[in-house]
């Protein structure tokens, strides 16, 4: 090797040094980290950053897809298919199968009486009913009939399985940190669920209930009392070991702070949180009741947190990276980390959104950082790992 070459930029030939060296890098698969254009002094950090591909702020309209889970209820029988979800893709992200970077969100539809075998995942999952009183789900031997508004926690490695009683059809939201755990190599699933029976593990198709189906409400369900006297690691230990948060609770202390000023950024934001620790449900993602009075607009926001927001109730509009989006019950949009948004109850009701977000991760990472702008149209903190200023 010449150890004395002339520099490729200052000697004669450069174009045709860099054009083989440009071959020989390829052919390693090697990226070049530099620049060649000395007017542009980032121009190797602006072209790394630029193999980015970021979510897009977008949304899906709960008439469009209404449609097509009652044709798919139809032509894909439990018997052809255990699974009947549709996943909402971000444009920007396919053929990722995400919503935004880290989650991806689903609504499923179940016919009266359907019923899919139990299996676990080490993705953390959530379910959230929409429609019908008897949406089903068997969490770790705690059977769960829930209804709309219902949050119900599917924990990474716990075993489940999902269905519907005896109501007509019944539509309920998943939200998954799949995207994330995917890009951490720790996907994986598991169907072979068997239980003790006689001294023998026996293969079942139905898991038995090993605590009242009330578990959850009972023991976890008055905030600020905790009873000690039974194990809170339950499944994996991993999350809450409340399992199904009650739509009755959550509009009852929505009813209870409606009269409160609220947050000029977030107004009325409410977390779902697990009662043992006060934290987030999930170490990687939590969720949120918002509830946005008629007419109120918040003031503008900006974290790189991602977002997915389901509209429980009501109707507004979302300014998101610059994009106006209506929205009206059940449809969901996301909000891409990084983008900043703002939101408005325009109707005469109360607006209520449930927001699913990846802010644990963020925090857990110590990459967490949220902008606002205030009154007066100034950046400012509201929330950094290192105390950054605006
Ligand atoms: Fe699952």
């Amino acid at each position: 090797m010449n150890q004395h070459a002339t520099i490729p930029g200052q000697g004669h030939n450069s174009a045709e040094r860099l054009a083989r060296l440009h071959e020989t890098t390829s052919r390693l698969n090697l990226f070049e980290f530099w620049g060649i254009d000395p007017n542009d002094e980032h121009q190797a950090t602006n072209r790394l950053r630029a193999d980015r591909i970021p979510a897009i702020p977008y949304i899906w309209k709960y008439k469009d897809m209404y449609p097509v889970l009652l044709e798919a209820a139809e032509v894909i029988p439990m018997e052809m298919s255990e699974r009947r979800s549709i996943i909402m893709v971000n444009p920007a992200l396919r053929p990722i199968v995400a919503t935004v970077s880290t989650l991806f969100a689903a609504y499923r539809i179940n016919t009266p009486h359907e019923m899919m075998p139990p299996h676990r995942h080490s993705p953390n999952a959530i379910r959230f009913g929409l429609t019908g009183d008897t949406n089903f789900t068997g969490v770790h031997g705690e059977n769960i009939t829930f209804g709309p508004g219902d949050l119900v926690l599917t924990p990474h490695d716990t075993w489940h399985n999902h269905g519907n009683g005896p109501d007509e059809a019944s539509v309920n939201l998943s939200v998954l940190d799949m995207p994330l755990v995917n890009i951490l190599n720790a996907t994986y699933f598991e169907f072979d669920y068997r239980e003790m029976e006689n001294g023998k593990l026996v293969e079942k198709k139905i898991q038995s209930a090993n605590v009242p189906d009330d578990y959850s409400q009972r023991y976890y369900g008055t905030g600020g009392l905790t009873p000690r006297f039974i194990n809170h690691h339950r499944g994996a230990g991993t999350s809450s070991p409340m399992f199904v948060y009650r739509w009755e609770d959550t509009d009852k202390l929505l009813r209870r702070v409606r009269d409160h000023e609220g947050s000029p950024y977030e107004g009325i934001l409410v977390e779902y949180t697990n009662p043992t620790t006060g934290g987030p449900v999930y170490k990687t993602m939590t969720f949120f009741t918002q509830l946005l009075r008629p007419g109120e607009k918040l003031l503008p926001v900006r974290q790189n947190a991602s977002q997915i927001c389901t509209v429980f109730k009501g109707s507004g509009s979302s300014i998101i990276g610059g994009k106006t989006f209506q929205w009206e019950p059940f449809d969901t949009f996301c909000i891409p980390g990084g983008d900043w948004y703002e939101h408005a109850n325009t109707s005469t009701e109360d607006a209520i959104i449930l927001v699913s977000s990846d802010e644990p991760t963020l925090r857990a990472l110590g990459f967490s950082l949220k902008h606002g702008k205030n009154r007066d149209g100034e950046t400012v903190v509201l929330e950094s790992s290192t105390q950054r200023e605006a």
